[in-house]
């Protein structure tokens, strides 16, 4: 595919259903990083993302950010979202979901299945996102809908051919109440392997350290742009400074206990990760040198005074010396990603200190924690 079709060419994003507001901000944070004149259209229920490259002469796409480099590059990171396809044919339902199957296939019918490339082997498989209401409690209705449009592939394309399990291409619908996508399945995120990395396994573990998934996550709010630094004040094992590596971020962590730190060292010589990308610095969050303006992300998990200490500061007082500390340090538009108990309520107060506007997201961990994300943008 070329730099030109690019432009041109749609995509479409299946965002994973467990925290659809923190799915989308997450790719929305990503491809703020690109640098690319882009459209988005997201669907109501935040669950599905269209994304267009719009031509703009003035932008050089380069060939580091053609596809299939930009595609892989978002798939890389994202980790609450499933798939990426390129969209072939989508329709809304602005008043009310299709009530019977010829409505729901009407759109196939007029718009029809464009010509696809010919001698290829396929596949096409169907999945039903939401709650299901009208149409969408037909059981079987995946099967019936999928077996419709790949006869209708056959007819507009006789010399492909049918593969279930090894298809050449694998064309993806994804039906809501909302509407419909139906595309070509570009790739897969890497949400899977990085679930599986849990911390346990690492050459270091303390049970204060994050799941990798949601350090990740919050790597990716923090819209780290090429060649700019992450901070983490507060890096216990470095959970933060792994995810960030494996994505090409540089960064900088720092944490006050001796053992840990030492720990910390451990899992990133496990990753082959070296002091080029990543600095450990052994000291106090409440004490950092660095030049004004000089830090556009601090990613950080602070002690909440359960699995990893305070040392005896209350955890409300730590938050707001340690933002009064970091202010002059941050660059305009600098992003401070922190995560805290839900019960702790000091957003606006935090937000007040860096001058800042903020989002808030929740996430439930366990019967006894549900964890706050924050993200705050700086102003000028
Ligand atoms: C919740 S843990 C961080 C977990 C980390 N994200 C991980 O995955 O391992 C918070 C860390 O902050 C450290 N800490 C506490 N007070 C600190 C301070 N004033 N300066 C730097 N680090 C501090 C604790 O020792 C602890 O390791």
């Amino acid at each position: 595919m070329t730099n030109q079709v690019v432009r041109e060419t749609p995509f479409f994003f299946l965002l994973s259903g467990e925290n659809p507001e923190l799915a989308v901000y997450e790719l929305e944070s990503i491809l703020s990083t690109l640098n690319l004149p882009l459209q988005l259209k997201i669907s109501p229920d935040n669950r599905v993302i269209e994304f267009k490259c719009i031509s703009n002469l003035q932008h050089n796409i380069s060939q580091k950010s053609s596809f299939p480099g930009i595609i892989s590059n978002i798939m890389n990171k994202a980790t609450l979202t499933h798939f990426c396809c390129q969209l072939l044919l989508q329709i809304d339902y602005p008043r009310h979901p299709p009530t019977s199957f010829s409505e729901l296939i009407l759109a196939f019918n007029s718009s029809g299945i464009q010509e696809l490339t010919p001698g290829k082997t396929f596949s096409v498989e169907t999945r039903r996102i939401g709650d299901p209401e009208g149409i969408f409690l037909r059981k079987n209705l995946s099967q019936e809908l999928s077996r419709y449009i790949g006869t209708q592939i056959l007819k507009k394309n006789p010399t492909k051919r049918v593969n279930l399990e090894y298809p050449d291409e694998k064309f993806i619908t994804i039906l809501s109440k909302h509407g419909f996508w139906f595309g070509q399945f570009v790739s897969h995120s890497l949400r899977k392997s990085v679930q599986q990395r849990t911390a346990n396994r690492r050459p270091f573990f303390h049970p204060s350290s994050m799941n990798p998934l949601l350090q990740r996550t919050m790597v990716n709010l923090a819209a780290i742009k090429p060649g700019e630094w992450l901070l983490d004040p507060f890096c216990g094992t470095g959970g933060a400074l792994l995810e960030a590596a494996r994505m090409g971020i540089q960064s900088i962590g720092v944490e006050i206990d001796r053992k840990i730190i030492w720990g910390a060292y451990q899992n990133l010589k496990a990753d082959e990760i070296t002091s080029n990308s990543t600095h450990l610095i052994f000291g106090d969050a409440n004490q950092l040198s660095f030049q004004r303006g000089s830090i556009s992300a601090v990613v950080t998990d602070p002690p909440y005074g359960t699995a990893s200490s305070t040392r005896g500061v209350d955890l409300q007082a730590l938050l707001i010396n340690f933002f009064r500390k970091i202010r002059p340090i941050l660059s305009s538009q600098a992003r401070v990603v922190i995560a805290m108990p839900s019960s702790i309520n000091i957003e606006d107060q935090l937000a007040q200190i860096l001058n800042a506007s903020y989002r808030k997201f929740l996430q439930y961990v366990h019967r006894s924690l549900t964890r706050k994300i924050l993200v705050f943008i700086v102003h000028e």
